[in-house]
């Protein structure tokens, strides 16, 4: 019988079985009158097609299939066979003899972004250029403009779809861990993260603005008695600067939970739940990984079973010792971060790592001092290959200290009062996280830039597509 399948499932089991595939024409061939070669593609997967003229295949399906305009979306009939010599440029080592063909929707003939040149590697670029070979290098302008054609290469497809894996672990794990999933409203009175980078609005009538963090609002849920909680949702923030790792929206991934003896038992959640995203995603995802190593060639990440824990002071001595002056009080800059990240790679051999005891002055209020020092904080930031992809620590549950860290940062406590007298009516230690998603996969790919991970990005510059 029939049966329809996806393309990067066609494999040399089903040699001589029928079947049926939709996916688009990605390129056309035509040898004489009597044979054309099709390759059609699907998600991350290619196959060709092979026409060849006899009682069913006539001249004209064979004209017909040469005249498709690529990218048109085509169903698949044929008989699959294992060829003599490896197939080169696609990812299937079977091929299909076309018995039926059908163009379900055609694209236009001249299309802004060709996928194939379009998915190319660096180094398939360098070659074709040596050789001479007609191709156009896309850039990203272009491919975000263009993005739901960009979107069709392998590489993004794949990109995406371990984005999927990267939030659903996330939610598994945390559920397995007794945290409820919450949503805090994102349209809210004041700023949450300090008063610059807010998107400003008129709610009504009343000035509001979008929230750039869901912090004040799972603390308050923790305030309520939730105990655990986890949210997955979109952070707003009014970036100036154009850099390869902000976006003005991005997906937050955010944890608050209470503390029962040491704020360490947050660093014990990241640890254990990172650890098995990246066990999960190179064991279950290899396919994604490849494709996205096709074009984006990396390296797996190093990682530890159990993630290193460095202290600031410890951070800034490797530094120094490398001959890199910091201020022992001050944050990192991202060139002192990239610094140490291959400082710890080298002596650590992790790309992946907790930095934690960070100066008090450089955290937001709502973070708890080090009660052997409050020059210090009980707050961590974590890495991957040298750069952010987690900020966190303990928060302050003590409205009057609360009240009094807000005022020393400047904030206008009177905007705030609704949080800050949520810690009066009996409130626990407590901690958690917020990790930004697309940088997660952006570093664990090894990907250069962080608009490759949003689906349609959202920069100081772009507001479309
Ligand atoms: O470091 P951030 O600003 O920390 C917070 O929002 C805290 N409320 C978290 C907490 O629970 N204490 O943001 C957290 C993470 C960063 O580590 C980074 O991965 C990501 O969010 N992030 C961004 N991602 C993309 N574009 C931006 N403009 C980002 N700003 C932060």
């Amino acid at each position: 019988g029939r049966i329809w399948i996806e393309v990067g499932l066609l494999d040399s089991k089903l040699a001589n079985g029928t079947v049926l595939i939709r996916g688009v024409a990605q390129t056309m061939r035509g040898v004489g009158k009597k044979m054309a070669f099709l390759v059609v593609r699907q998600f991350t997967a290619t196959v060709q097609c092979v026409l060849t003229t006899d009682e069913l295949v006539s001249t004209q399906m064979v004209k017909y299939a040469t005249s498709l305009s690529r990218e048109s979306i085509v169903d698949v009939e044929g008989v699959v066979t294992v060829p003599t010599e490896p197939i080169k440029g696609t990812t299937q080592q079977v091929e299909i003899q076309v018995r039926k063909l059908y163009c379900i929707n055609r694209a236009v003939p001249n299309l802004p972004i060709n996928i194939e040149d379009a998915a190319r590697s660096e180094e398939e670029i360098k070659e074709a250029e040596k050789t001479g070979e007609k191709l156009v290098r896309v850039n990203q302008d272009t491919r975000l403009n263009n993005r739901v054609l960009d979107l069709r290469t392998p590489a993004n497809q794949a990109i995406f779809r371990l984005q999927c894996s990267v939030e659903n672990i996330f939610r598994d794990f945390l559920r397995s861990e007794d945290f409820v999933g919450i949503h805090t409203p994102k349209l809210i009175a004041g700023a949450s993260e300090g008063g610059a980078s807010v998107f400003k609005l008129d709610y009504k009538g009343q000035p509001a603005c979008l929230a750039q963090s869901p912090q004040l609002y799972k603390q308050m849920v923790i305030c309520a008695g939730f105990g655990r909680v986890f949210e997955v949702g979109p952070v707003f923030r009014a970036e100036d600067s154009y850099t390869h790792r902000h976006l003005c929206e991005f997906v937050g991934l955010d944890v608050e939970m209470e503390i029962k003896e040491h704020y360490f038992e947050v660093l014990d959640i990241v640890d254990r739940l990172f650890v098995t995203m990246f066990d999960y995603l190179n064991d279950k995802c290899k396919k994604l990984l490849d494709a996205i190593n096709r074009q984006f060639p990396f390296k797996p990440l190093k990682y530890l079973r159990k993630t290193l824990r460095l202290t600031f002071e410890e951070g800034v001595k490797m530094l120094k010792e490398a001959g890199v002056e910091v201020d022992p009080f001050g944050d990192l800059n991202t060139e002192a971060e990239r610094q140490l990240g291959r400082l710890v790679l080298e002596k650590y051999e992790t790309e992946f790592y907790i930095l934690h005891r960070y100066p008090l002055a450089v955290r937001p209020f709502y973070t708890m001092p080090c009660p052997d020092n409050p020059l210090y904080s009980n707050s961590f930031d974590v890495f991957i290959r040298g750069e952010e992809i987690i900020s966190g620590a303990q928060r302050v549950n003590i409205a009057d200290l609360l009240t009094s860290r807000a005022e020393a940062c400047g904030i206008d406590v009177s905007t705030i009062s609704a949080y800050v007298n949520s810690f009066r009516y009996g409130a626990c230690p407590h901690g958690g996280f917020g990790v930004g998603l697309e940088r997660v996969v952006m570093l664990f790919c090894g990907l250069s830039n962080i608009r490759q991970t949003s689906l349609f990005p959202r920069d100081p510059q772009r507001l479309v597509p």
